[in-house]
């Protein structure tokens, strides 16, 4: 078996950003073709698709990781510190990756208790939310359930975060330009001054979170960008504002949507500017499905892990991609460390490795069991 340790260890020293996982792949590939795994790349440049063929009749269980990096200067001192400026591992997606890795070497070594058989996904691209389609595009990914994993540094190695609905939000993007006139600073009256538009606008927006959306119902509204003028005594022609929208179902996400276009022309109207608005739709919610949380709970404690729930998030995950046809679950894995993800400091315990790949393991089969009894 792998020395599971030592390749998480080289993961992180060496980072890739999204899509340019080569190292990643070369490396994950080789020690699962040493050990006899089929593997498939679907022509992508970067990420692979592995398979273990069970003995046993049922569906096709797929565990999902991804590989990339972040553009980040790493601050945490360790040994294996990243050797590439600018790059690091700091979402633990190096961690993902040897889990998976050794989930699929356990996996092979255990054909024989396998119903149907197990895919393991090895997705590039996260970060930057393209890479599950790029995959999903490959056509060699489909299954009947989808199990992911992400670190998760506020609990120990040992402990696993199960949740059933809703536990990454949908997240959208938008871009707002309003054009008005440019003019003299001293004669507004002789233009359309957009600043205030883009002032009432980003006031009114937050009534759409406050006033439409159900205060039960978690509802993000954040205007992280604006910008207008260049000096004190032009007022200028255009003001720009973007941000994010984030909900957790379809009916907030349409009415949210719909909101932001009616409130944003409406002050626009208001204040004789024009408004060309960009849309950006990102991945839908990841919901976690209810008999496979029942399932993953029952393996989990069978392998002496606690089980909590982890912090509520409205942080997004392409891996709901994978969940149009089909259920799935996202599990966090108690990492250690400390510090939150995305930041240059934020580490993983390698003690939560061996146990976790053991685990993923193990619910695969289960899972592959459990619908082949059905
Ligand atoms: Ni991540």
């Amino acid at each position: 078996m792998a020395d599971l340790e030592e390749l998480f260890r080289w993961l992180h020293r060496h980072p890739e950003l999204a899509f340019e996982e080569a190292g990643a792949t070369a490396r994950v590939r080789e020690l699962l073709t040493q050990a006899g795994l089929a593997v498939q790349d679907g022509g992508l440049p970067t990420g692979l698709i592995a398979q273990v063929e069970g003995a046993l009749p049922g569906p096709t269980v797929a565990l999902r990781c991804d590989m990339d990096a972040l553009p980040i200067q790493e601050q945490t001192g360790l040994p294996y510190a990243s050797e590439t400026p600018g790059c690091m591992h700091a979402c633990g997606h190096d961690f993902h990756t040897a889990v998976m890795t050794g989930a699929a070497l356990r996996l092979q070594d255990m054909r024989n208790e396998i119903y149907g058989r197990v895919k393991i996904l090895f997705q590039p691209a996260e970060e930057v939310a393209t890479g599950a389609q790029r995959m999903i595009d490959t056509g060699l990914t489909d299954a009947d359930c989808y199990i992911g994993i992400h670190s998760y540094p506020a609990e120990d190695p040992g402990w696993l975060g199960i949740k059933e609905g809703p536990v990454m939000a949908a997240i959208d993007r938008f871009q707002v330009t309003l054009t008005g006139r440019g003019c003299h600073g001293a004669q507004p009256h002789k233009g359309t001054d957009p600043i205030p538009a883009l002032a009432a606008l980003v006031s009114a927006l937050q009534t759409v979170v406050s006033r439409n959306a159900d205060p039960f119902a978690p509802c993000l509204l954040s205007v992280t960008h604006v910008e207008s003028g260049s000096t004190w005594n032009v007022i200028p022609e255009v003001a720009l504002l973007e941000g994010t929208i984030r909900t957790l179902n379809a009916g907030d996400r349409a009415m949210m949507r719909r909101r932001f276009h009616e409130v944003t022309e409406g002050t626009a109207a208001a204040y004789g500017v024009k408004a060309a608005i960009e849309w950006f739709s990102g991945p839908p919610a990841v919901v976690n499905d209810a008999a496979l949380c029942r399932l993953a709970r029952k393996v989990a404690l069978r392998c002496g892990y606690r089980v909590g729930r982890q912090e509520d998030t409205l942080g997004g995950e392409d891996f709901s991609l994978y969940l149009d046809k089909a259920p799935g679950i996202f599990i966090r894995v108690g990492t250690g460390g400390g510090y939150p993800g995305h930041h240059p400091r934020f580490s993983v315990n390698p003690a939560a490795i061996a146990p976790a790949a053991d685990y993923f393991a193990q619910l695969a089969i289960a899972c592959g069991q459990s619908s082949a009894d059905e």
